[in-house]
């Protein structure tokens, strides 16, 4: 059961789609206080209380004992102290002697004290009291996710190839750049279906330019990468340059379709292009015009992108630089400075340059003819970037799919693409990281998601690179992607790891079928892709605590080794399950595991795969891309359940249309 609570006057953020007439009175768990300072509801969290949910947050799959806050920011350092990163996903399942799911559907800076203050205690709280909550109880967390996926819209599908892998890195500049590394994926026989390209392929860092010396002939160099089977994926920024004649700029100003400060000047920041307008995404007529932006891109045939810097980021404003500036020149004065001066004004006054709330203070939307101070709206504004993309994507390549994820986003946003989870870093934490948040954000409506694989910023090493990717080969958005500046990390380039690294990108192409078929499953019938175990066995205590493995669609358990020079790790079994310890599609062992605690081996170049009692993955050849993938040639790894049957439910389809509800796409696999 739904209900809906409304409380002063709320944004309508778009978050949710279902028509839901609100209730009255209080609801049925908890306390609520508003007034003019502001929003609070609170409740007691039982003992065995989990807490699910947040999306993209830091720490653990349980959320309980920390404190995070939805106040979407670039902050590439992801330390377990970090309470807020790029995105704002404000539901979460109570899950224990109750299933309890609340959606606070608020559009900006939210507090949730889930334990910290007091073990037993939640506590969300916000500055102004307009917002909706939603409470949503359930026979089952599962059930209670379903509830949610059902009222906030189908999740974004993208198109098969998204599927396949990518290969991303800040810095390649030129078609010669782009040409040897797929040149050299192809060389090393490292299946590939997508190159990205980061801000350098753009004319000074201009969106919907492209650099025209070092791509003379973009549209041919384009169709020249597709005959290999591999898409180009550009970026694109939220800032659009400040420059006299670039036609977007031009046209932005004009229209009036850029944020505006108070003074109704268009506000400027700066961003990787330098001094930069922000399209005003939250009004629907502004939002049309920036997403026909894209069309100078699909026109050279162009089928997919990422939407960057977009919380939105902002390095500096004129404002702030220059009151930092003075505040300098009279420090640099005195003869002497303290230390309390030197931290506070000169370090902290130049880090508080960036992304400072009193910039997001200081600019404006226009929401149907209202003024809308940016900062009472702010999580939106990336997940609205997203929305201009696939309206327009509706528009100039209807019927098809295109691909399209943000590195920002809010709950609603979910419907027209998916994310990636931001600038991390090579580290075995971040690893970790990437398990724990993949439950949690796809829970919340992101099924099309995954993290820079190998790390974003410092030195990766090969096992990381090669233990990453033992992960990430379950992961949809698949992609390995780097800093300028840190260790070159294209698989190929790891010349002791190649072997493995190789088999266990060609096992992911082998594996798609299933993979597909769970995502399709998940998108079209609000189920789940990854799952937490205790979602499947509530009431098994240790299944319940487990912070590392995952389930996978209907039939499959992971268990990632995520320790560096680790040759096994602690699995636990809720029920008995077969053990596939691959190290290629063609070279495995396996093992019928009784359920219950297990140290299992697993040597570096091996992933461990659990198939459940019942249950069938079809596996097809390996290919070198997508397209080349032949899913009518299939395998079955099978677990028998105790009449010697497993089956599997499979779906295809074309993959680039958007005809999803034809039954034909759906067949069922049986072993026995
Ligand atoms: C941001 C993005 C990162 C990208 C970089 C340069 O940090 O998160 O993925 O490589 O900008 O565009």
């Amino acid at each position: 059961m739904i209900q809906k609570y409304l409380y002063g006057v709320p944004f309508d953020t778009e978050s949710v789609v279902a028509p839901i007439p609100a209730s009255q009175g209080e609801p049925p768990v908890g306390t609520i206080k508003t007034s003019e300072f502001g929003f609070c509801f609170a409740c007691l969290l039982a003992e065995g209380d989990r807490v699910y949910g947040l999306g993209e947050a830091n720490r653990g799959i349980n959320k309980r004992g920390f404190v995070y806050v939805s106040d979407n920011v670039d902050d590439g350092l992801h330390t377990e102290n970090k309470q807020r990163m790029y995105a704002a996903h404000n539901f979460i399942v109570i899950s224990g002697q109750q299933n309890l799911g609340l959606f606070f559907d608020y559009p900006a800076r939210i507090r949730f004290d889930i334990g910290f203050t007091r073990r037993d205690w939640l506590e969300v709280t916000c500055e102004r009291a307009d917002l909706a909550l939603y409470v949503i109880t359930g026979d089952s967390a599962c059930d209670v996710v379903k509830q949610f996926r059902a009222i906030i819209g189908r999740s974004y599908i993208p198109p098969k190839f998204a599927f396949g892998f990518g290969q991303s890195r800040y810095g390649y500049k030129t078609q010669a750049d782009f040409e040897e590394v797929v040149a050299k994926h192809r060389q090393a026989h490292i299946p590939l279906d997508m190159v990205y390209m980061d801000i350098d392929y753009m004319d000074h860092y201009k969106d919907f330019t492209v650099n025209p010396e070092n791509f003379p002939d973009f549209s041919g160099f384009v169709s020249k990468m597709k005959e290999q089977g591999v898409r180009l994926v550009p970026i694109i920024d939220a800032g659009v340059k400040e420059e006299a004649g670039y036609s977007v700029c031009n046209e932005g100003k004009e229209k009036g379709y850029f944020c505006k400060r108070a003074d109704g000047t268009d506000f400027e920041g700066t961003v990787w292009p330098g001094w930069s307008h922000f399209p005003d995404v939250l009004n629907p007529e502004a939002r049309a015009w920036f997403g026909s932006q894209y069309r100078a891109l699909t026109d050279c045939g162009i089928e997919g992108f990422w939407n960057d810097m977009n919380e939105p980021a902002l390095f500096y404003s004129p404002e702030r630089l220059k009151a930092f500036f003075e505040s300098m020149d009279e420090l640099s004065r005195k003869d002497n400075i303290v230390q309390d001066e030197f931290f506070g004004k000169v370090v902290g006054g130049a880090l508080g340059l960036m992304n400072a709330p009193e910039d997001y203070a200081s600019f404006y939307h226009d929401v149907d003819g209202q003024r809308v101070r940016h900062d009472r709206v702010h999580n939106l504004y990336g997940g609205n970037m997203t929305r201009a993309a696939g309206e327009a994507f509706a528009r100039l390549r209807p019927g098809r799919r295109t691909l399209l994820y943000s590195r920002s986003s809010f709950i609603g946003s979910h419907r027209y693409g998916g994310i990636w989870l931001g600038d991390n870093a090579s580290t075995w934490a971040q690893l970790l990281a990437n398990i724990q948040m993949m439950p949690n954000v796809q829970l919340c409506g992101f099924l099309y998601t995954g993290a820079d694989l190998c790390g974003f910023s410092y030195d990766t090493t090969p096992d990381l690179a090669l233990r990453w990717l033992e992960f990430g080969l379950f992961t949809p958005l698949m992609r390995n992607h780097a800093t300028d500046g840190s260790r070159m990390q294209e698989y190929y380039r790891f010349a002791d790891m190649l072997p493995a690294l190789r088999k266990m990108l060609r096992l992911r192409y082998a594996l798609l079928p299933y993979l597909y078929s769970t995502f399709m499953k998940a998108a079209l019938e609000d189920t789940s892709y990854f799952r937490p175990l205790g979602f499947d066995f509530p009431a098994d205590p240790d299944a319940r605590e487990v912070q590392d493995q995952l389930l996978l669609g209907e039939g499959v358990m992971v268990a990632p080794v995520y320790t560096q020079n680790a040759s096994g790790r602690h699995v636990y079994l809720p029920e008995a399950m077969k053990l596939y310890r691959i190290r290629s599609v063609d070279d495995y062992d396996t093992e019928l595991l009784p359920a219950g605690h297990h140290y299992v081996r697993c040597a570096l170049d091996e992933v461990l795969l659990f198939i459940r009692p019942g249950h069938a993955v079809p596996v097809a050849r390996p290919a070198s891309c997508t397209a080349q993938l032949d899913d009518t040639a299939l395998t079955l790894w099978a677990c028998p359940d105790e009449n010697g049957s497993a089956r599997c439910r499979m779906y295809t389809d074309d993959g680039e249309t958007s005809d999803f509800a034809a039954p034909e796409h759906w067949k069922v696999l049986e072993s026995n």
